[in-house]
Order: C-alpha cells, then structure tokens, then sequence
C-alpha cells in the first residue's frame, strides 16, 4: 500500500496539462468519487491496524499534493473557475449600465405621489377576485353585460373567481373593513378578455381612488382632479367633465384634459378635438356605500378611476400598447432619463 501511495505521489507530481479540458479529466482521473485517491482510501480499510497510522497520513498528503497540482495547473492557465470564463478586456469599464424604471412604474409612482401630497394613502387588493368584490359589491346588475364572458376572465370551474376587471373591487376590500374617513388610491394590474392589439391589451393597469367623508361634494372631485391634471400634465392644463354612466358611481362622469400634444388646438393625437379622455369619476352610489357597511345617509364619497397605459401614452406617445408588455430593452432605455 505504501509503496503504491508512493508511486502516485511520483505520478502526480509528473503531472502536465495543455489545456483547462485535459486539467479538468486529471481532476476526474484521481479526484472524483471514482477516481484513483479515491479509491485507495477505500483500501484503507483492509490496511492492519498498526499500519493505519502511517498510511492515513500518506494518503492525506498523496489528496493533498493532488488538489495543490490541479490548482497549480489551473494557474497556469490563467482561470482558477473550472467553467472557462472569458474575460473582454476590450469593454469599456464605465460608466456601469444600470437598469431603468419601467415607464408603467414611473408613472404609477408619479400618480401616487401627487395623491400622497393631498393625504390619500396607498391600498391594495388581489387580481384573483370573487364575483362580490368586483361586481356586486360595487352595484352592478346581475345582467350586467361586464359580467360577460366575452368581458372577464374566469378561473375554471369556479364560477365566482374571476380575474378583476378594474381596481374599483378595492374600493369595496377597504370600505368592508374600515369606517370613514375613507382616502385611498390603488394601483393594480388588471384583466379583460380582449383580442390584444396597438390599442387594446388582456391586461393592463389602472389606479383607482376613492374619498368617502361625512361632508364630500362633487365640488371636491373636481378640484382635486384639476390639481391632479395640471401636477401631471403641466399647470396650462384645462380639464372638462362630461356626463356618463358607472354604475357605482351617481352622478357619473367622464373627464378630459386639454391636448398634451397641441395644448387644445386640434391635432391629430386628439383627433381634432383639443380634449384627451383621461378618466371616469363620480360620487359614490348609496347602494355602494350601504353594500360594503357603510351608512349613506351619514357619509358621502367621491371615487375616479384611471388607466396608466392611458396616461403613460399621452406624456410619452407610445403608439402600441405592447411596447409595455414586450421588455425590449431599446424602449424600456427610452425612459432612462425619466427615471
Ligand atoms: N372602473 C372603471 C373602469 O374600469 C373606472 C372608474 C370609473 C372608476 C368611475 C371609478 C369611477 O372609481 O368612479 O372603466
């Protein structure tokens, strides 16, 4: 046994390699759970047990003297990484690229922020939601055509679990568990069966608020939603507000501002018209309020709900809505400098 340790070690010493393949079948040669150190630690044990000593320590240095070669060999060739790891020494060392803000992000971010200065705080619900949540809590009909399959995903074989179709499902979430004073804004994905094309897309992102206090007026929706347009859009921003139908909101309406692009004298972003839909709004329906377990006969409330592709396109003229799902890089680095 000694004297075949003895010859190893020789062996080992001897050893030579061209290349990191021919260094790494060495390593496998003597070292791996096969190999031929290996091997003869397993002999040990048929080794007499006064001989024990003296060859468990030949052994050891035979492992040792090995492992110190493979890495010695390993120098030489300039890599200690066992994977050959090649280094351009031709690329510029800085500055480091970094990654940037998603331009969804960085508006949504923006939206927050310029709610969060007039005390509305952050509220989130799931995107797999139950029929109550979505529709029924928040008044819709039971013949609602939003309740369509061709509108809302549903999860199979649960009727009642559906992808939500807007973040108004966290209005209810909130109000269920908290009493007014009600001053949220919720961000959030949301789902609808669409084909996807330039202009429409299965998923996509909104931000909802709601206010609900004893004494909330119309009056109040519409200031804080002209501070919001001109905070967002630039302070020459003229909003409109056009009637429209919600059924969780009463009275409803639609919001407009003033052309980004042309700045109200017709271009072709605004098809003429000088004015940009933005967002729906209203004062939240009694049945709402009552739904969801509060009193409305004591407290009253605003709600608006936007769409941040919507919004994201008018400050930066994205022409197709896939650009936002798609992770191109050479778009997403358009927005470095908004970041
Ligand atoms: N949930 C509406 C939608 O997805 C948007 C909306 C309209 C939200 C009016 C509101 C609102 O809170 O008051 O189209």
């Amino acid at each position: 046994m000694l004297e075949k340790i003895k010859d190893m070690l020789a062996e080992v010493e001897a050893l030579q390699a061209k290349n990191a393949e021919e260094i790494e079948s060495l390593r496998i040669k003597y070292l791996s759970k096969k190999g031929l150190i290996t091997s003869l630690m397993a002999d040990f044990r048929n080794v007499p047990a006064e001989q024990k000593k003296e060859v468990g320590m030949k052994i050891n240095e035979l492992k040792n003297r090995a492992l110190e070669k493979i890495n010695e060999l390993r120098e030489t060739f300039g890599t200690d990484d066992k994977d050959e790891c090649i280094i351009d020494i031709t690329r510029t060392a800085y500055p480091v690229a970094l990654g940037t803000r998603h331009p969804l992000s960085i508006v949504k971010n923006e939206i927050i922020d310029i709610f969060a200065r007039l005390g509305f705080s952050l509220a989130e619900g799931p995107e797999v939601e139950d029929d109550w949540h979505v529709f029924s809590s928040m008044n819709f009909a039971e013949d609602h055509p939003a309740r369509d399959m061709q509108d809302t995903f549903f999860v199979e074989a649960h009727p009642d679990i559906i992808l939500r179709t807007h973040t108004s499902s966290v209005q209810s979430r909130v109000m269920e568990k908290q009493q007014p004073p009600v001053r949220i804004i919720c961000p959030g994905r949301v789902y609808r069966n669409e084909a996807v094309s330039a202009r429409a897309h299965c998923f996509f992102h909104q931000v909802e608020g709601l206010y609900v206090d004893e004494d909330v007026s119309f009056t109040d929706l519409k200031q804080v939603l002209l501070l919001f347009a001109r905070e967002m859009f630039g302070e020459d921003t003229q909003i409109r507000l056009r009637p429209s139908y919600f059924p969780f909101t009463e009275p409803s309406a639609e919001m407009d501002v003033s052309c980004t692009l042309c700045k109200g004298q017709g271009c072709s972003m605004c098809k003429g018209s000088g004015w940009l839909e933005i967002l729906g709004c209203g004062m939240v329906h009694p049945n709402v309020l009552e739904l969801n377990g509060i009193d409305s006969t004591k407290y009253k409330g605003y709600a608006f709900g936007m769409g941040i592709e919507r919004i994201a396109n008018l400050k930066y003229q994205v022409k197709d809505l896939r650009m936002f799902s798609e992770n191109d890089v050479r778009f997403l680095k358009e927005f470095e400098a908004a970041n």
